[in-house]
């Protein structure tokens, strides 16, 4: 078929799209909304808002010092036009800010920005508010117009804590206004409601339909004709949460000549009857095509593999086929997320292999995600990766083949799925698992080269080797951090299994070594007590979990009477207290409060003690408040966090 309507509606398609009038509207942010917007490094989207500076998100407070921020919308808006007479654009926003100080007093503030650059300029935290740095200030290379809600008295220029003002490619206001003269009180944590208005030429400024500041102002002396809007924020020693919560935008587009509008009109009805074929015929030309794009996702598959500079074996798909006996079923092992588990024999030596499934996109990367991270790692205490194969669209890795299979089945075993294994596991094999699983995580956070956060520790990702030797595994979820005095790995999904989550995990977008920690507490209860984690599929309700089930056993100061019946008090009861409180310490639903695993791992040797416990499982806080705040009213928040001494040597 004859390809030719797919260029010319290539050449209509800017047309149509400068037909439509520059609007948007976030009634709030979500995760989704990201691919709309320009985040710069230090800004984020959590609890359902721009965080314009990041929030601690269960770090430490100082990882919100000196930050600088920009959040913009992800198209330009035409300012204006013309070489003589220009015609400017107006426009209308309205946005609802939230400043809320996290210590006192707060950070530095946050403004509305029109500007023509997205990049935040380098050494712009502190007093510059993301909006010029000290090169940049009072010069044109600048190319920045902001209204200002400075929260914080930098330099005696400013005004006061709690201005208004508006600024021309300089930190410095043209007209400052207190806001305290208007009854308001930008870090009070209170919503403000901002109404901004330009008509070409005044520049008006409503906070809850109250008009604050008005100045008249050529824009277009000052800025490019095609502009970025947004919002840059910074903070300092002193920190804040700087929220925008919503915003809406409404401007006039002074794109092309107004007497063209009605051919627009014309030609999209044209153009909708063409795309019609275009898709038909595009449709069909990729049935043809799709093996070639597998092709040239095989190369990438290849590349990310290669780029990580190492060499698990690559292996031949008829290699692992006959392997298998052609995948049989008598040779499967399990069914995993992602994939079917088969046992292999590969040069007299038993393999596991996992083929991925092929309908799941997400495979893939779970894919690359785990060759490249274990592929790297050596570990007594890790599932051996041996190789990878990618080969006729097929992903499958080559794992060293763990007689016991998984842990699951060995403390979870009911009457119904009753395996020979069941309930065999004793005191001592209990506590060996947990150690490997914690000297196994100590590695993966502290011990290689990059640190690795494991994302989804659970008893069933646990393999037991013939002398029932844990080996973590499943590392599909896993991401390294190149810097190692990061402590977190930004993401946009939400990952991991209920049950496990640490309950901070719902309102953050970072998977850190907290998280990991918590779900290891929760692998700790459940080994101890031979009880699934609970409410499964419930994501959000943390009320019936084994966490909370355990620390009513704690709090009557029976805890060692949750230990599995099956074991039939053959234990050391001092040893499984011990266990159980610092299982119940990496659960603490404060991050700050969980110890580290070079922590949890002295206290499994003896070397130290568990950390202090609080009788009553506290309530979940967020943002969490770290122990070096504790000598802080929490009532005054409304926060039930009793403070206690921290024992963790974090
Ligand atoms: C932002 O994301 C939410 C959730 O997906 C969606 O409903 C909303 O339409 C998005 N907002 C905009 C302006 O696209
Ligand atoms: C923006 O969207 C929200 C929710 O959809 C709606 O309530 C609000 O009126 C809209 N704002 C404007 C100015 O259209
Ligand atoms: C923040 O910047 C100030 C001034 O440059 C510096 O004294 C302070 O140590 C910095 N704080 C952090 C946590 O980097
Ligand atoms: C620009 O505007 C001025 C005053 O409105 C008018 O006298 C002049 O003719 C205009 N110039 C052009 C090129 O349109
Ligand atoms: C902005 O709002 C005013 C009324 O407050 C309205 O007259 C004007 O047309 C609006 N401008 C745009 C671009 O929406
Ligand atoms: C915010 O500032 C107020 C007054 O300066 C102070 O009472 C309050 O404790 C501060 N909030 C936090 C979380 O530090
Ligand atoms: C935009 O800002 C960045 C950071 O300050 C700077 O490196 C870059 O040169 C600027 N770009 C332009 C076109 O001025
Ligand atoms: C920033 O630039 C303005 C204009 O040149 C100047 O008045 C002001 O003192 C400068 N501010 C700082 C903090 O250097
Ligand atoms: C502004 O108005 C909102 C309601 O629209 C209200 O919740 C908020 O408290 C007001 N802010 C201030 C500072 O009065
Ligand atoms: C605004 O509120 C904050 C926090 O409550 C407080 O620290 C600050 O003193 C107040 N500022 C003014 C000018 O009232
Ligand atoms: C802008 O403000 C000035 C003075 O405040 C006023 O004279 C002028 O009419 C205003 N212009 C518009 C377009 O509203």
């Amino acid at each position: 078929m004859d390809s030719s309507p797919l260029p010319f509606f290539l050449i209509l398609a800017p047309f149509l799209i400068q037909a439509s009038c520059f609007h948007f509207n976030f009634s709030s942010f979500q995760l989704d909304n990201i691919s709309q917007l320009i985040l710069s490094p230090d800004s984020n989207i959590a609890l359902d808002a721009i965080q314009v500076t990041a929030e601690a998100r269960g770090a430490s407070l100082d990882s919100m010092q000196n930050q600088s921020g920009r959040t913009l919308y992800n198209k330009r808006f035409r300012l204006w036009k013309g070489n003589g007479n220009r015609t400017i654009a107006s426009f209308n926003t309205t946005f609802v800010l939230n400043i809320q100080n996290q210590t006192s007093p707060g950070g530095e503030g946050l403004a509305f920005i029109i500007t023509g650059n997205s990049s935040v300029p380098d050494n712009s935290e502190g007093r510059w508010l993301g909006i010029v740095n000290s090169d940049t200030n009072g010069t044109s290379e600048a190319e920045i117009v902001a209204v200002e809600f400075d929260t914080r008295m930098s330099d005696d220029r400013d005004l006061d804590g709690n201005h208004i003002g508006f600024n021309i490619n300089s930190i410095n206001s043209v007209t400052p206004v207190s806001l305290s003269d208007f009854g308001f009180n930008i870090s009070q944590g209170l919503d403000l409601r901002v109404l901004l208005q330009y008509d070409g030429e005044n520049l008006t400024v409503r906070v809850n339909d109250t008009l604050v500041l008005s100045e008249p102002v050529d824009l277009s002396s000052y800025l490019p004709e095609e502009v970025f809007i947004g919002f840059s924020a910074s903070t300092g020693d002193e920190v804040q949460l700087n929220c925008v919560k919503s915003w809406w935008f409404s401007g006039t587009d002074i794109g092309e000549d107004e007497n063209l509008w009605w051919v627009w009109i014309v030609i999209p009805a044209v153009i909708l009857m063409m795309l019609t074929v275009v898709l038909v015929c595009y449709l069909y030309r990729r049935r043809d095509t799709i093996d070639d794009d597998m092709e040239g996702a095989r190369g990438n598959i290849e590349d990310e593999i290669n780029r990580s500079g190492f060499g698990p074996k690559k292996f031949g798909f008829k290699e692992l086929k006959q392997a298998t006996a052609n995948f049989s079923s008598k040779n499967k092992l399990g069914q995993g997320g992602f994939g079917t588990v088969y046992k292999g024999s590969w040069r007299n030596k038993d393999i596991a292999i996992k083929r991925v499934s092929k309908k799941s996109n997400q495979g893939k990367q779970e894919f690359i995600a785990e060759v490249t991270t274990i592929g790297n790692l050596n570990h007594k205490n890790l599932v051996k990766l041996i190789g990878w194969c990618y080969e006729r669209r097929e992903l499958l890795l080559v794992y060293e083949y763990m007689p016991n299979g998984s842990l699951d089945k060995f403390i979870f075993c009911n009457e119904k799925a009753s395996t020979v294994e069941c309930s065999t596991l004793n005191w001592e094999q209990r506590l060996t698992i947990i150690q490997g699983v914690a000297q196994a995580l100590e590695y993966l956070h502290n011990g290689c080269q990059k640190r690795v956060l494991h994302r989804d520790i659970k008893s069933s990702n646990i393999m037991l080797d013939s002398d029932y030797i844990a080996k973590l595994g499943d590392f599909g979820l896993a991401r390294t951090i190149q810097e190692k005095e990061k402590t977190y790995y930004s993401t946009v999904e939400i990952a991991g299994t209920p049950g496990y989550m640490a309950p901070e995990t719902f309102l953050i977008s970072r998977a850190t070594i907290e998280t990991d920690v918590y779900s290891f507490g929760v692998l700790v209860l459940e080994v101890v007590c031979g009880r699934k984690p609970g409410n499964q599929g419930e994501q959000k309700n943390y009320n019936n979990s084994i966490v909370n089930w355990l620390w009513e056993f704690y709090k009557n100061g029976k805890i060692t009477a949750a230990v599995d019946s099956r074991m039939e008090a053959d234990f050391v009861e001092t040893e499984a207290e011990r266990v159980l409180v610092l299982g119940l310490a990496c659960c603490h639903p404060n991050p700050h409060y969980r110890p580290c695993m070079r922590t949890v791992l002295q206290v499994l040797s003896g070397e130290a003690d568990p950390p202090e416990v609080p009788q009553e499982r506290p309530s979940f806080v967020w943002p969490a408040m770290p122990p070096s705040f504790s000598h802080m009213d929490y009532s005054l928040r409304g926060s039930q966090l009793t403070p206690f001494t921290d024992l963790t040597g974090r």
